[in-house]
């Protein structure tokens, strides 16, 4: 299956599950993502694709945050429903867009990308982290969600390259870079819980997930729980 409205209609409800369960498993995935951001000058943000609306409880609390989606399986009172290729809002609306691992299934990332420059003010910026091709985060999904998922998983990833070919684009990059950091639970059934529903492993047991963890990923036991290693690459661009 390779209808990505479909498939995250289906699997948003466990998705959103991992993630109420597990408010803090991906904290310094969106640390990351908002590192870079000053936030003593930014007032209005959009978050898209936002599944749930996380990425807003980690922004300081003046910041007034649009919650976005492309699938009806996360729309709610709170979240948009958007088409990620003609977004509802006027040009310079928004001083920052952020964007978390919702990019790899798009099918026209350049215009996306246009379109959310389009509605950043001038001097804003729109950043997005992905996975990068070729990482071991890429044969994690692209090969073990893909065998453990009913619903397959083939995503486009990214690399420094990418952009190379839409010279526009290319000229508003700041920065790309690829940054690594852990996912952390207290126990290791918690993250096996959390990578069955996160990751929609439906046709996996949990020794199964627990051995694609070690093997793909690679994990370490800490003093308060465990650690997932994983990482993304970094774009940010400005208008
Ligand atoms: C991995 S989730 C990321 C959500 C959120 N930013 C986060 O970090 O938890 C990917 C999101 O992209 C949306 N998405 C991406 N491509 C899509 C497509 N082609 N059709 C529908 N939804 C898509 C999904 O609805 C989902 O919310």
């Amino acid at each position: 299956m390779n209808d990505y409205s479909t498939i995250f209609e289906k699997r948003a409800t466990d998705y959103h599950l991992a993630m109420q369960q597990f408010p803090n498993a991906r904290l310094h995935e969106f640390n990351n993502l908002i590192s870079s951001a000053d936030f003593s000058v930014i007032n209005k943000v959009l978050d898209i694709p936002s599944g749930g609306g996380y990425l807003k409880h980690f922004l300081p609390h003046h910041v007034n945050v649009t919650s976005t989606d492309f699938s009806e399986g996360f729309t709610s009172n709170d979240i948009k429903l958007v088409s990620p290729e003609k977004l509802p809002f006027e040009s310079n609306t928004f001083d920052v867009v952020f964007s978390l691992s919702g990019m790899h299934h798009l099918k026209n990332v350049p215009l996306f990308i246009e379109e959310c420059l389009r509605i950043i003010k001038n001097e804003g910026n729109f950043i997005f982290a992905d996975v990068k091709k070729g990482t071991s985060i890429d044969v994690f999904l692209n090969q073990f969600v893909n065998e453990y998922n009913s619903l397959g998983h083939k995503g486009d990833f990214f690399h420094e390259d990418y952009f190379e070919k839409y010279p526009n684009i290319q000229n508003k990059i700041v920065e790309c870079k690829y940054n690594e950091y852990p996912f952390v639970f207290n126990s290791k059934e918690e993250m096996i819980l959390f990578f069955k529903l996160f990751f929609g492993l439906d046709k996996a047991n949990d020794i199964a997930i627990f051995e694609g963890i070690h093997d793909i990923l690679g994990l370490q036991y800490t003093k308060t729980g465990i650690e997932v290693n994983w990482g993304l690459l970094r774009y940010i661009f400005i208008k």
